[in-house]
């Protein structure tokens, strides 16, 4: 949800800001911008596009623009539609400070009004404008000093980075709610809202906390609280290879993340230790209440953990919208557990949901992906997924690595308990090793989904079906069509049907049924052939071997045969690929759907 890149160092400024922008566009994608104090005259240059960041890149193709000094930004619209004026960076007045922002300040409207008052004019509709003014206007010959004084007046959320002609040898970078990392290079230095916007640069990395405030500069960094008490910070190594955000052959990062899926699934399976959640194990195995907060494929995979966590280590789970959750009248007791799943640890519904239910005595676990996340390090455990950065909108990777995650938890908290013997965990264990094996059969059907796909991709709305532990997964591929083809798309309990979307199947509709040879398959056959009887169109998902199944469906997708907990982590890849296949076949932006970004730091 827009994304913030800052740079100070031997080299030219403007490549670095407009690769690191690349890097970050998934998180929004409706205008760009540059700005750079220039080399000789050191005045800020600033230079902004509506569209994406290769927009912005020829716009800038035959420019020389030279400085050591700079930020970028690129833009997911809270505040004025999406235009030159409203792109960022924003300068003030004056043309001596630039500002770019990731956030939302709540108060803008106030501190307008009291700008407007004082003189300053505003060429924007947005909220970040007020910040460049305000920086201007409380200005002490320090521009530390003056970021003090602005984060007091600020409300909201928002990471800034900010650049000034009056101290050309610095950017300040401010954290609140919205995330913010510094990159540490030898004679450079940088600051961005992830990772592999500069992993091109650096692996070693600061994680700023909430209220913290860095000075950056070429050869040192600095971070201070609000209140300017020096903080001294540990810095992190990431492993991962620059090559891990690139699309290394794939056509677009869905589809490379998609083919992922087996070396994910396997690292997070060696990623997840007993010894590492030997201690959240001890909190849950102890809760009189456990509740699973998260939001969209996050949500889904929570859904199915509530499945393992019941069956294997029979506590009562609840499941929430994490924007939900924070709103109602919740009931913590002091041994209530909160578990927030969250891909990118940012989630700004999931993350305050959780502070305010640790606020009020819950014990709060996250599981994330990106490490050194907000998420990570507001809550009193952390569990991860070992996926790499995910950079196409749509999760694809994540989600089954969610999956696993939450399967090892549960079958630990089982074992834990005493409520499966060690016999079942190894059986199920055994099971889930050969999981990526299985996924790559899966992988290897693209041909025949990419068929199906050109059958269907012409329909207007589609139904999913599951039972069971495979509804979520029917939601998930509900969810997965519509975000990237922006075709109508519903999922459902296959036994709830009956109860109302009956009424909309015709010989137009898909109704694509998730129908592995598990307990539940004698009941989806029996919804399958009230689907047919109404003469709707069945896309199944169903075991190799399962013969029968093609007698009532107009295409079949086999996946191998696992035992019954397990399927989710298979019927969820046909899924993600028919949607692909759908979307781009009508000629859609998958890894950039409309109206979306990857991280949603607002509320
Ligand atoms: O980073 P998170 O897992 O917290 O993100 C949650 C949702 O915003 C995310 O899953 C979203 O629904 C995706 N676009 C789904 O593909």
């Amino acid at each position: 949800m827009c994304g913030i890149i800052g740079y100070i160092g031997k080299r030219n400024a403007v490549p670095v800001l407009l690769y690191g922008l690349q890097r970050l566009e998934y998180r929004g994608y409706d205008s760009a911008g540059i700005a750079v104090i220039e080399k000789t005259d050191k005045k800020i240059i600033v230079e902004k596009q509506v569209g994406k960041i290769k927009d912005l890149q020829e716009h800038l193709w035959n420019k020389k623009i030279e400085g050591h000094i700079g930020l970028g930004h690129t833009r997911w619209a809270t505040h004025g539609e999406p235009t030159i004026e409203n792109a960022h960076p924003h300068t003030s007045q004056k043309g001596t400070i630039s500002i770019v922002h990731n956030g939302i300040i709540e108060n803008y409207l106030e501190l307008k009004k009291e700008l407007l008052d004082k003189g300053y004019r505003f060429k924007s509709e947005t909220d970040t404008e007020v910040i460049a003014h305000l920086f201007e206007d409380i200005y002490t010959g320090d521009l530390l000093d003056t970021a003090f004084e602005v984060a007091k007046k600020l409300k909201g959320a928002y990471a800034i980075g900010v650049i000034s002609t009056y101290e050309p040898d610095r950017i300040v970078g401010i954290k609140k709610g919205s995330p913010l990392i510094i990159g540490l290079g030898k004679d450079e230095n940088f600051i961005a809202s992830d990772i592999p916007a500069v992993l091109e640069y650096t692996k070693d990395f600061i994680a700023l906390d909430d209220g913290e405030i860095a000075l950056v500069k070429r050869d040192s960094v600095e971070i201070f609280t609000t209140d300017g008490k020096k903080v001294e910070k540990n810095p992190f190594h990431v492993t991962w290879d620059v090559s891990v955000a690139e699309k290394a052959g794939y056509k677009h990062f869905m589809q490379k993340e998609i083919h992922e899926q087996p070396r994910t699934i396997g690292d997070t399976i060696t990623g997840f230790s007993s010894s590492k959640t030997k201690n959240m194990v001890d909190t849950v195995k102890n809760a009189d209440r456990l509740y699973i907060i998260a939001c969209g494929t996050s949500y889904h995979a929570a859904l199915v953990g509530k499945f393992w966590i019941e069956k294997f280590a029979k506590i009562p789970v609840e499941v929430d919208y994490a924007s939900e959750y924070r709103y109602r009248d919740r009931i913590i007791g002091k041994n209530t557990v909160v578990l927030g799943i969250s891909q990118s640890g940012e989630t700004a519904d999931t993350r305050f949901a959780l502070l305010d239910a640790k606020k009020e005595g819950a014990k709060t676990i996250s599981l994330v992906n990106v490490v050194g996340s907000s998420l990570s390090r507001e809550t009193d455990h952390v569990l991860y997924t070992y996926c790499g950065p995910e950079i196409g909108v749509a999760a694809t990777k994540t989600f089954t690595a969610q999956l696993v995650s939450l399967l090892l938890f549960a079958l630990e908290l089982g074992m834990k308990k005493g409520t499966i013997s060690f016999r079942d965990y190894e059986y199920i264990h055994n099971q889930l090793l050969q999981i990526p094996s299985k996924v790559e059969n899966i992988l290897s059907k693209d041909d025949q989904i990419k068929e199906i796909a050109h059958r269907y991709m012409s329909a207007s709305d589609f139904l999913f079906l599951g039972r069971n532990i495979n509804y979520p997964i029917a939601l998930e591929g509900a969810l997965k069509l519509k975000e990237i083809s922006y075709i109508h798309a519903e999922g459902y309990p296959a036994g709830e049907m009956k109860h109302g979307p009956i009424a909309l199947i015709d010989e137009k509709m898909p109704v694509v049924c998730v129908a592995p040879k598990d307990r539940f398959y004698e009941k989806i056959f029996s919804n399958i052939q009230e689907v047919k009887a109404r003469k709707g169109k069945v896309l199944s998902v169903a075991t190799e071997g399962d013969s029968q199944i093609k007698q009532i469906s107009d295409e079949v997708i086999y996946i191998p045969q696992t035992i019954d907990p397990l399927y989710p982590i298979l019927t969820v890849i046909p899924l993600q690929m028919l949607s692909y296949h759908i979307a781009t076949l009508l000629g859609k932006d998958v890894d950039q759907p409309r109206n979306l970004a990857k991280t949603v730091t607002v509320e």
